[in-house]
């Protein structure tokens, strides 16, 4: 069965437009505050007045991906119709082709259901080594200009990890730096690597960095850079950062070198709130944050594109070694989904959905392989199923 014939939508509720409450209001207790605030609105959604917002129901496309992805993308939907989310899903695959003059390009298909619904819900592509084709992750963050890579690391209560009270989010720029993909052979056995940083792509991440802040009630903002090295590219993302925390004097701004806050993170990662790097430090940091808080199997991430567009997704791999066998953890891309209906002002529906999921880790009963527990994906599904419909 194709995942997009099923259905889950559902009447919409009258409040769900309006500016509600800030998560962190509307959360129970201290952590599950500190929670619900991190992987609060990413943005207020600048497109509300499209057509596609103004029904009822709203479509979200989605990109199950390969291995574990269909899996777990079956496991949200599940989740999403016990909720009575609002949501249908238009489902498409990504897989790189090419176009015209042999440019690498996603299926047309995809490209158009992006444009029209603006926002999507992705599993893990797999990037076969040696494809020949760039990896599809860096194709989709290309196509839609997604800038701004969204990644809140809060401890999970009951899930154990060497750190308890993690509570902070890397918005790493996206598009440029190492990533550019400029590299060329200077004479054999030589090559060069160009990293590419621009003033508009380095103020347009850090007025999203203060933006983030100031919308999810957070206190400061660290500029992570290495511009005692990098004077000139590292320095102009600097500049522009300082430039633009001119213009949120209510946000505290620091800035820090990359190896500084490697050191201070892991010693107490308590003292960061939003850090704001480059595209490279933005890769390795996030995921060194990731794992403060138990991996990439609990970690949601939100990736913002220029004109409304946004992606969110699950970082971790295709998981090959469990696909098809029902072990998969849908949680990060669970979690991912409910900072998409953050984004998108159902702040309602994601509280209850992230609270099940919460409750479902803290009382340990289901719990699949990964978090020491022996369920299955569809069984830790299952359970939330139960816990959201409780509070219906
Ligand atoms: N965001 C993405 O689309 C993304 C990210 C990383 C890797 N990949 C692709 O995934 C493929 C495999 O990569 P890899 O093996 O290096 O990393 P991986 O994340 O797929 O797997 C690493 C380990 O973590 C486990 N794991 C990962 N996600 C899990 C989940 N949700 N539940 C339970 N266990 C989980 C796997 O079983 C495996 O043991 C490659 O083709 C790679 O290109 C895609």
């Amino acid at each position: 069965m194709r995942i997009a014939d099923r259905h889950t939508g559902s009447q919409s509720r009258a409040d769900l437009y309006s500016t509600g409450p800030n998560s962190r209001s509307m959360a129970s207790n201290a952590w599950r505050s500190m929670f619900s605030h991190a992987v609060g609105a990413v943005k207020r959604p600048a497109f509300c007045s499209r057509s596609a917002f103004t029904r009822g129901l709203k479509t979200v496309t989605l990109i199950p991906g390969d291995g574990i992805g269909p899996e777990i993308s079956v496991a949200v939907m599940k989740i999403f119709e016990a909720a009575k989310t609002p949501i249908q899903w238009e489902e498409r695959k990504v897989t790189a082709i090419q176009g015209p003059g042999g440019r690498w390009i996603i299926p047309p298909d995809c490209k158009e259901s992006m444009d029209r619904n603006l926002i999507g819900l992705k599993g893990p592509l797999k990037t076969p080594i040696a494809a020949g084709h760039p990896s599809m992750n860096l194709l989709l963050r290309k196509t839609f200009d997604l800038y701004a890579n969204v990644r809140p690391c809060v401890s999970i209560e009951g899930y154990k990890t060497p750190y308890t009270d993690v509570d902070l989010v890397t918005i790493r720029e996206n598009t440029e730096g190492e990533y550019s993909g400029i590299e060329h052979i200077i004479v054999d056995g030589v090559v060069q690597s160009i990293k590419l940083i621009t003033e508009d792509a380095s103020r347009r991440i850090a007025e999203y960095a203060f933006e983030y802040a100031r919308n999810n009630q957070r206190n400061s903002v660290t500029a992570v850079h290495k511009a005692n090295i990098m004077r000139m590219s590292d320095g102009l993302f600097l500049r522009k950062c300082r430039e633009v925390a001119e213009n949120f004097k209510d946000i505290k701004f620091t800035e820090m070198y990359l190896d500084t806050v490697c050191l201070n993170m892991v010693q107490d990662p308590t003292q960061f709130d939003v850090l704001v790097m480059p595209n490279l430090y933005g890769d390795i940091l996030s995921d060194l944050c990731a794992g403060l808080i138990g991996g990439l199997g609990v970690t949601p991430s939100g990736n913002i594109g220029a004109n409304g567009v946004a992606i969110f997704e699950s970082v971790h791999g295709t998981a090959p070694d469990i696909a098809g066998l029902d072990l998969a953890n849908p949680t990060a891309l669970l979690l991912s989904a409910v900072m998409m209906l953050r984004h998108m002002g159902m702040h309602d529906y994601g509280q209850r959905i992230e609270t099940a999921c919460f409750n479902t880790i803290r009382d340990k009963k289901v719990l699949t392989g990964d978090l020491g527990g022996k369920s299955k994906c569809s069984e830790f599904t299952e359970e939330i199923c139960n816990r959201v419909k409780d509070t219906d």
